[in-house]
């Protein structure tokens, strides 16, 4: 499948189907029979911070830039307490992720597709950005992902990435493939009637 039928699949998936980075379950059956809990059920699950971490991303809600090719999405969501129903305000939400051909910006002072947003008083965050491209681990492509990291006085640090549901290379992903990254595997949503497409996840924060 090349990239462009990806999107394209995406895109249909995501008429079919809804999920949020935190799904609010009344109950919610493991694998092992097991019951999770309401809070377990809706709980954000972190990830690997990677290499390619930088401090000291810019506050900016728009991480486009002229020149820049790709598909541009918006990608937004709320900031919760544990219970994924009290949004937390001033939460400081990082992202960072790779450029079209799977390059990370290391180095330069424009800190390219890296910002930084605090959540607001109903808990929202949003940023404008593009759909990142593809770089290998080892042999295998990584599927496409935005890192996150979550941070706020009363609550426990959060790392953690979002990957884009049908991509051809999450079931083999160390990472992306397991149970733990299920519900952070999200639809790309047509946003209005002029073909914008955005990318809805909210996220839970521990209580400290
Ligand atoms: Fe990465």
């Amino acid at each position: 499948m090349d990239r462009k039928e990806f999107i394209i699949n995406s895109t249909l998936a995501a008429f079919a189907v809804s999920i949020s980075g935190c799904k609010k379950d009344e109950e919610t059956t493991t694998t092992s029979g097991g019951v999770l809990t309401p809070v377990e059920a809706c709980e954000t699950t972190s990830d690997i911070l990677g290499p390619f971490y930088r401090a000291g991303a810019p506050d900016r809600y728009d991480l486009t830039f002229a020149g820049l090719t790709g598909n541009v999405i918006e990608l937004k969501g709320k900031v919760f307490k544990e219970d994924c129903s009290t949004p937390i305000e001033n939460a400081l939400v990082e992202i960072w992720h790779c450029d079209t051909a799977g390059a990370y910006d290391n180095s330069s002072s424009d800190f390219k597709h890296r910002g930084t947003r605090s959540s607001d008083v109903n808990g929202d965050y949003a940023f404008k950005t593009i759909l990142p491209g593809k770089y290998k681990n080892g042999t295998l492509y990584r599927p496409s992902h935005i890192h996150f990291k979550i941070t706020h006085p009363d609550s426990e640090e959060l790392v953690s990435q979002i990957y884009f549901k049908n991509d051809p290379h999450i079931e083999d992903d160390p990472w992306a493939g397991t149970k733990n990254a299920e519900r952070r595997i999200l639809p790309i949503t047509l946003e209005d009637v002029n073909g914008n497409l955005a990318i809805e996840f909210d996220i839970s924060l521990k209580n400290k």
